[in-house]
């Protein structure tokens, strides 16, 4: 690291994604808030991370959970209000954790005033012309199911890239790219610490300019790719990144571009777009250290030659939770939600691999992102009935695809309490299994060995021995079915194989996700970070 990557912060933090609605409900409403958030930031300073992510927390008709946001510059009345973001950062930044926020400009709720505007003006209106209306759709898909347009009643159709309530902004319009950089500056001056960009790869399709008004409109190509990672999003980070840098104190701009190959990820990250992106790959691979160690060689690649730093990320509001994605012998890797009919995951054994997973991850050079409960280990919640299911997926694919609710239930604080301490008393918003009083916080807190001291522990020492910041070297002798390198001082091994890895000689053992065998190796589906 040089001297000026020294004090970037983001470059090796470890960044903590809060669920707003699922983790932790103050009012008792059965969703969760901001000042359950706030009183719970003492948690996360006892984990010992660097940043919170708060995914969005605006006031939207709720049609995909905050995505489809009516007002950038509010806070929905269902998490609080401004004043408690306020006291959220001013708590944060005092137990020195940063605060990012969501910011989502491919889209729109349809309440949003512009949307409605839209509509009222008619065609050819500037009001539309803030939003993708055509005369006739194409045969573009919603990414939720179904096709991405809707028709109004004067018989124009406008594009929805995602559920029919989130109509897709036109950003090829100047006053919807003046907008998101008031926006951007409104939370800046609020003293947030940066932005997840949702859906960075979708905000430009290939249809020309509309400022071209003597032009007659442009025929929109049919084909699924044109409205995804097109070249022209990338002049909109640049002129962002000049916004964020005008502010004191390395505010950042992480983008969410599910992208392939990896080498187009890396084009958000070049030195004047944006800061980090998170790395899907990484979190799609497949439990195979094959798989992983090509990874996590194509991820640090990539990254370095635009001098950016790497991310990993296992967990999100979107997948399936890793401990339950590992848990199939047979190698199933369930994306998009497991339905109660579906064969359901060995929960043993998910934990099990979860736990190496993450402390693999964990000691990799860059940065980190843990989504809220995999502290405690929390598996998908995979029996959710489907009359209770909330993910416009599961409509809009005619339920097919039960999507995202089970990893976005709320996380479990106090074992034996109604809704396990998340609210006051037994709401929630989507209902809790019958046994996760295991995973509660207060039954693992001061319990070695628990997921939630296996946590602390890695926290505390990849701060100690500087992992993030540090460098990756193979370490082949451990064998091909296990994932094994040095970073530093610091020997780790995780094996995915059927045989016990020995460490090297003389190792001293600093953390391991599960006991080693009698001899001192490293078993199945665990890992070890050791001195030599
Ligand atoms: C990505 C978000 O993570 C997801 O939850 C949302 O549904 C889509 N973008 C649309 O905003």
């Amino acid at each position: 690291m040089t001297t000026e990557q020294s004090t970037q912060w983001w470059r090796d933090a470890v960044i903590y994604q809060v669920y707003p609605r699922s983790f932790a409900d103050a009012d008792g409403d059965g969703v969760g808030d901001l000042p359950g958030i706030t009183a719970r930031l003492d948690h996360l300073a006892g984990l010992g991370v660097d940043a919170v992510w708060l995914s969005p927390f605006y006031p939207s008709p709720q049609a995909d959970a905050g995505y489809d946001v009516a007002n950038y510059r509010d806070v929905d009345p269902l998490f609080g209000r401004l004043a408690d973001f306020d006291a959220l950062v001013a708590r944060a930044h005092a137990l020195g954790i940063r605060v990012i926020v969501d910011l989502v400009p491919n889209h729109t709720s349809d309440e949003h005033p512009w949307f409605q505007a839209a509509l009222a003006a008619g065609p050819g209106s500037p009001e539309r012309d803030r939003y993708c209306f055509r005369d006739e759709p194409n045969d573009w898909e919603s990414i939720f199911g179904g096709s991405a347009w809707t028709q109004v009643e004067d018989g124009q159709w406008y594009l929805h890239l995602f559920d029919v309530r989130q109509p897709d902004l036109n950003w090829n319009n100047p006053e919807v790219r003046a907008e998101f950089v008031e926006i951007l500056r409104f939370w800046l001056d609020r003293g947030v610490d940066g932005f997840r960009v949702d859906v960075s790869h979708g905000l430009i399709k290939t249809w020309e300019p509309s400022d071209k008004v003597d032009a007659p409109p442009p025929a929109i190509p049919d084909g699924p790719e044109p409205m995804w990672d097109q070249d022209g999003v990338h002049e909109i980070y640049r002129s962002w990144r000049k916004v964020v840098d005008s502010y004191p104190g390395e505010r950042i701009l992480v983008a969410e571009a599910w992208v392939d190959p990896i080498e187009r990820m890396a084009r958000y990250v070049r030195p004047d777009e944006m800061h980090q992106a998170f790395n899907f790959a990484y979190l799609l691979a497949s439990w195979s250290a094959d798989a992983i160690r090509e990874v996590v060689d194509s991820s640090l690649a990539v990254c370095q030659a635009v001098g950016a730093p790497t991310t990993w990320v296992l967990s999100n509001h979107d997948v399936v939770r890793h401990t339950s994605r590992f848990g199939y012998a047979d190698g199933t890797l369930p994306r998009n939600g497991i339905a109660a009919a579906d064969p359901q995951p060995d929960e043993a054994l998910g934990l099990r691999r979860g736990r190496a997973a993450s402390m693999l991850m964990l000691a990799l050079p860059g940065a980190a992102y843990v989504y809220q409960g995999e502290e405690f280990g929390l598996p998908e919640h995979s029996t959710l009935p489907d009359d209770v299911r909330q993910d416009p997926t599961w409509v809009r694919s005619g339920h097919t695809v039960v999507g995202r609710d089970g990893c976005r239930v709320p996380i479990p604080w106090a074992a034996g309490g109604p809704s396990y301490g998340f609210g006051p008393d037994s709401r929630s918003w989507l209902p809790q299994p019958p046994a996760w009083d295991r995973y509660a916080l207060d039954r693992q807190r001061g319990v070695e060995g628990s997921t939630y001291e296996l946590y602390r522990a890695a926290l505390r020492l990849r701060r100690e021995y500087a992992l993030g910041a540090g460098t990756l070297t193979w370490w082949p002798e451990a064998g091909p079915d296990a994932v094994a390198f040095r970073n530093g001082g610091v020997v780790v091994v995780a094996n995915l194989g059927a045989e016990p890895v020995a460490l090297p000689a003389g190792a001293r053992v600093l953390l391991a996700s599960g006991d080693l065998d009698v001899d001192g190796r490293v078993p199945t589906d665990t890992a070890v970070w050791a001195l030599v």
